[in-house]
C-alpha cells in the first residue's frame, strides 16, 4: 500500500492517509477497508477527501455493506442536545432487530481545542484476553438486562457481559454502562456485593489507557468503527459546542437479545 500511509493509534487502531494528501477516499477498496476494520477495530481516515455531504457518506457507507436505515433516513446527525455530559460507554442498535457491525463517522465541524466532545473507544476483546481467567468466568455468570424506549423502538434486552463476537466467535463484552438517561437496566447471575464488584472493575478499565482510545475530532475526519467488539461514548463539552459529527451505521447481524 504504497499510496497509503498507515500508523498505528493508542492503544488500539490505525490511521489510514493518503501518500498524497487530497486523495478520493472512494478510491480505497471495500474489502480492504473491511478487512482493516475487522482486524484492528478502528481505521481513522484522515487527509483525504471525497466524502463531505449526506450523500457522499451514505454511497461510502454502502461500499461497505447494506445501510440501517432509520425513520429519519440513513444518517445521523449528531450535534448539541441537550444533553452535553459525558455519553457513557455502550453499543449501538441494542435494542434494534439488526445490529450494526460498523459505525461511519464523519466530523463536518470539529470542537475547537480543548473544546471536548472527544468520542471514547474501549476495545473489549482486549480486556478479556489480558484478565485472569477467574476474573472471566465471574463476568460470565452476569446477565444485563435493559429496556430502552424512544420513538422507534420499546424493547428489552437480556445480554450475557461476555459474550460471542458473532463472525469471528472472538469474546467480548456487551455492556452498557449505568448512567443518568441511559437504559433502565437490572444485572443479574452474581450476588448484590459481586455485581458491585464487577461494575468496579469494569469502570476502571473501560477508560484504562491500555484499552481506551479517546478521539479528538478534526475536520473531514472519517471513522469506521466495529461495533461487535468496541463500547463506546463521548467525552462532555460546554454548551454552544460547534461540533457536528453524521453517523451511518452497515447492518451486522440479528439481534440475539431481544426479549420475545
Ligand atoms: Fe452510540
Amino acid at each position: 500500500m504504497r499510496d497509503r500511509l498507515i500508523t498505528e493509534l493508542k492503544p488500539f487502531g490505525i490511521q489510514l492517509s493518503p501518500a498524497v494528501p487530497g486523495a478520493d477516499v472512494r478510491a480505497l477498496p471495500s474489502r480492504l477497508l473491511q478487512g482493516l476494520v475487522r482486524e484492528y477495530k478502528l481505521v481513522l481516515l484522515r487527509g483525504w477527501t471525497g466524502v463531505s455531504s449526506t450523500v457522499d457518506l451514505t454511497g461510502f457507507g454502502e461500499g461497505l455493506g447494506p445501510l440501517l436505515e432509520w425513520p429519519y433516513g440513513y444518517v445521523s446527525e449528531l450535534t448539541e442536545q441537550d444533553d452535553t455530559g459525558d455519553v457513557a460507554m455502550h453499543w449501538d442498535g441494542l435494542f434494534l432487530p439488526v445490529v450494526p457491525e460498523f459505525r461511519i463517522l464523519h466530523c463536518v465541524v470539529a470542537p475547537p481545542p480543548g473544546g471536548g466532545g472527544e468520542s471514547t473507544f474501549c476495545d473489549t476483546g482486549a480486556i478479556l484476553r489480558d484478565s485472569s481467567p477467574a476474573m472471566v468466568q465471574r463476568w460470565s455468570e452476569v446477565v444485563g438486562g435493559y429496556r430502552g424506549k424512544s420513538a422507534f423502538y420499546d424493547a428489552e434486552i437480556n445480554a450475557p457481559l461476555v459474550d460471542r463476537h458473532p463472525h469471528s466467535g472472538e469474546r467480548v463484552l456487551r455492556y452498557v454502562e449505568p448512567a443518568p438517561g441511559g437504559p433502565r437496566h437490572s444485572f443479574s447471575g452474581l450476588s448484590d456485593v459481586e455485581l458491585e464488584v464487577t461494575h468496579r472493575e469494569l469502570t476502571d478499565r473501560l477508560y484504562h489507557p491500555d484499552y481506551c482510545h479517546v478521539h479528538s475530532w478534526q475536520y473531514g475526519d472519517l471513522i469506521v468503527a466495529d461495533n461487535f467488539t468496541l463500547l463506546h461514548g463521548r467525552t462532555a463539552f460546554p454548551d454552544r459546542s460547534p461540533r457536528h459529527l453524521r453517523l451511518v451505521h452497515v447492518a451486522g447481524a440479528a439481534n440475539p437479545h431481544l426479549v420475545g
